[in-house]
């Protein structure tokens, strides 16, 4: 968590500084602050906790000299409270150093004492404040700001980025990383940093990713990377794809709304040009098919929304495969001894990239001898450099906490994925394989048909709904996942307690729960497609409805079984019941983001959330 952006140029650094962090928020926004370093050679710094908004209005009130070397961070709190002190930047060596930070330092504490009986004094509780005077210390020794970094970069346990600047060295920003994250965006006769491209997208797509344990230096003229010993590194250029239109909210509410309305998008622009005369083909994985064919395992590891996908996409990937697939939280299968060896392939998973429980999954499966193919949306992120292989999910950049057009795009990733594997293996015939792409095919427009269709009904009802204490989700089979992403969407967003239950658990506790009016949420598979599952369902809800529940079934059009039972009926179009999941999940997102707004809260910034956890 944390955003980062460094500036060195001939502009003015303040406005960059802002509008990059502006892009930055949703990565913490308990407070915010920049440093820069002015025409006449000071260093000023402003922070406020709060929102950005907090800061822009100081700003505004009480305006700041402007230079052309300056960095900027937005936070999400670790050591210390959301305060003005614990902002950063932090500032040290007589306040001409100035830092800021994203990660934990584990060791800060045997630090801060090895500093304190120096005779340092502190004026924060922050683990950012340590390394800012340790910096301090080291430069005083040699006077040089990379020098410096080179001696604390070891010295420092747990993951970081530190980025600082020092007034003695104008028109020069360094950063240094280890397992958090840093890319360089490089402009004409300016150069950027930035927690990731969205930091420096509307200036430049030009970019570079930054490897682990890695120095950088950034001027006006040029860029200069080193490893932690001082050794000169090649860094890896990329083009950035997103355009900075993308991640505006345009004429939107929220970030959230323009995300949902994007879901069509998000799975039409995952599939384009992975489709080659019916078949999955995805470019990415050409020479790697001995990645694919001899493995025995899949293990798919993510957090949050992303694992929901993972447990979506996982029946279809062990279907059409036919290779045992388990789904793992990321943090809690690093830390139990898994049994994996160079025939598992483990698949992660994550929107940012940079979850470090995911991050931490990944390195510990490879250094355990397993393949790992991860499965991200944003360019540059340090899970898919991590891993052996990557697909991309073309999702656009997700601004809102809450991740809704990446769940849908993770989940057309893995069917791409699944039936790339498949043909491989010759694991699935070809007509049933076309089938599915052609399944697959179809989804935007279907999801489209569900937000022209029933986006105001929801919106509606939902508004009914603002008093509502608590909802359940049920869900069989593929609607389980969805089930429980239903409910995580309400948490996050509306602060309402919710829970998604695997229906067939409901007799072994969850119905206990069912009082009169208790809005239950039903995903209820197709009658056409899984007739078997379709009646189970439909005597889960009679169950529910028997004891008082208030219910709300999700079923395709024309599934006339549910209406006698349903107090509301959102219907989705027809579709396989493996791409049932891409279809019925669109209302719950609608559904959390129509009740979150109904109580008047803010959809895109949730309390306590940000949306790329790097920390642990
Ligand atoms: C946070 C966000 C969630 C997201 C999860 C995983 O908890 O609030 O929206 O699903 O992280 O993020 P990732 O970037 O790895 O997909």
């Amino acid at each position: 968590m944390c955003g980062i952006v460094g500036y060195v140029g001939p502009r003015d650094s303040q406005a960059i500084l802002i509008s990059g962090l502006a892009r930055l928020e949703y990565r913490g926004y308990d407070s915010a602050g920049i440093a820069v370093i002015d025409a006449a050679g000071d260093l000023d710094m402003r922070k406020r906790a709060g929102k950005l908004q907090v800061l822009r209005d100081d700003l505004a009130a009480h305006p700041m000299p402007d230079g052309t070397t300056g960095i900027g961070h937005t936070r999400w709190a670790t050591h210390g409270g959301p305060t003005d002190a614990n902002a950063h930047p932090h500032l040290a060596d007589d306040d001409k150093l100035a830092v800021i930070h994203n990660g934990i330092i584990e060791n800060f504490s045997e630090l801060k004492a090895e500093l304190l009986s120096l005779g340092y004094t502190f004026r924060s509780e922050t683990d950012t404040e340590v390394a800012a005077v340790l910096l301090g210390h080291e430069y005083q020794a040699s006077g040089d700001l990379v020098a410096a970094f080179r001696a604390v970069a070891k010295r420092l346990e747990g993951a970081f980025t530190l980025l600082a600047m020092h007034q003695d060295q104008p028109g020069l920003v360094v950063g240094a990383r280890r397992n958090s994250p840093l890319v360089i965006g490089l402009g004409e006769g300016e150069n950027f940093l930035g927690s990731d491209v969205a930091a420096f997208v509307e200036h430049t797509r030009s970019a570079l990713a930054i490897g682990q344990d890695e120095i950088v230096a950034i001027t006006p003229e040029g860029v200069t990377v080193t490893d932690f010993a001082g050794e000169e590194v090649s860094v890896e250029p990329f083009e950035v794809v997103w355009d900075a239109s993308a991640a505006e909210k345009g004429g939107w509410s929220s970030f959230m709304a323009k995300e949902v309305s994007e879901e069509p998008d998000a799975v039409a622009n995952t599939i384009r040009g992975r489709v080659h005369d019916g078949q999955v083909v995805i470019p990415e994985l050409e020479g790697l098919d001995d990645l694919f064919t001899g493995i025995r395992r899949v293990i798919i590891v993510a957090c949050g929304t992303a694992a929901y996908a993972a447990q979506t996409g996982a029946y279809a990937i062990e279907q059409w495969t036919r290779v045992p697939v388990s789904v793992e939280l990321a943090h809690e299968f690093r830390y139990r001894d898994p049994v994996i060896g160079d025939d598992t392939l483990v698949v992660s998973i994550s929107q940012s990239g940079e979850t470090m429980d995911t991050l931490m999954a990944v390195k510990y499966a490879r250094e355990r001898g397993a393949r790992t193919l991860s499965i991200c949306n944003t360019q540059g992120a340090t899970i898919p450099r991590e891993s052996d292989a990557v697909i991309y999910t073309h999702a656009g950049p997700e601004v809102a906490v809450a991740s809704t057009k990446a769940f849908v795009a993770q989940i057309t990733a893995l069917y791409l994925f699944a039936l790339h594997v498949a043909r491989l293996r010759g694991s699935l015939p070809a007509v049933e394989a076309a089938d599915h792409v052609r399944e697959l095919e179809a989804v935007p427009a279907k999801i489209q048909r569900v937000l022209d269709e029933e986006q105001a009904h929801i919106e509606q009802f939902s508004r009914w709904m603002a008093d509502t204490q608590s909802v359940l989700f049920l869900g069989r089979h593929v609607g389980y996942p969805i089930a429980l992403e239903g409910a995580l969407k309400l948490k996050e967003i509306s602060y309402i307690h919710a829970e998604g239950f695997a229906a067939g658990e409901l007799k072994h506790g969850p119905i206990a729960l069912i009082e009169p009016g208790q809005p239950v949420f039903v995903l209820v598979p197709s009658p056409r497609e899984s007739a078997e599952l379709h009646k189970k369902v439909v005597s889960n809800i009679q169950e529910i409805r028997a004891r008082g529940a208030r219910v709300i079934a999700v079923a395709e059009e024309g599934d006339a079984a549910v209406l006698p039972f349903a107090d509301e009926v959102l219907r989705i179009p027809l579709a396989g019941p493996f791409f049932e999941p891409l279809l019925a999940v669109v209302p719950l997102h609608i559904f959390a983001m129509g009740l979150a707004t109904a109580k008047g809260l803010d959809v895109d910034q949730p309390r306590n959330l940000a949306k790329s956890v790097t920390v642990e």
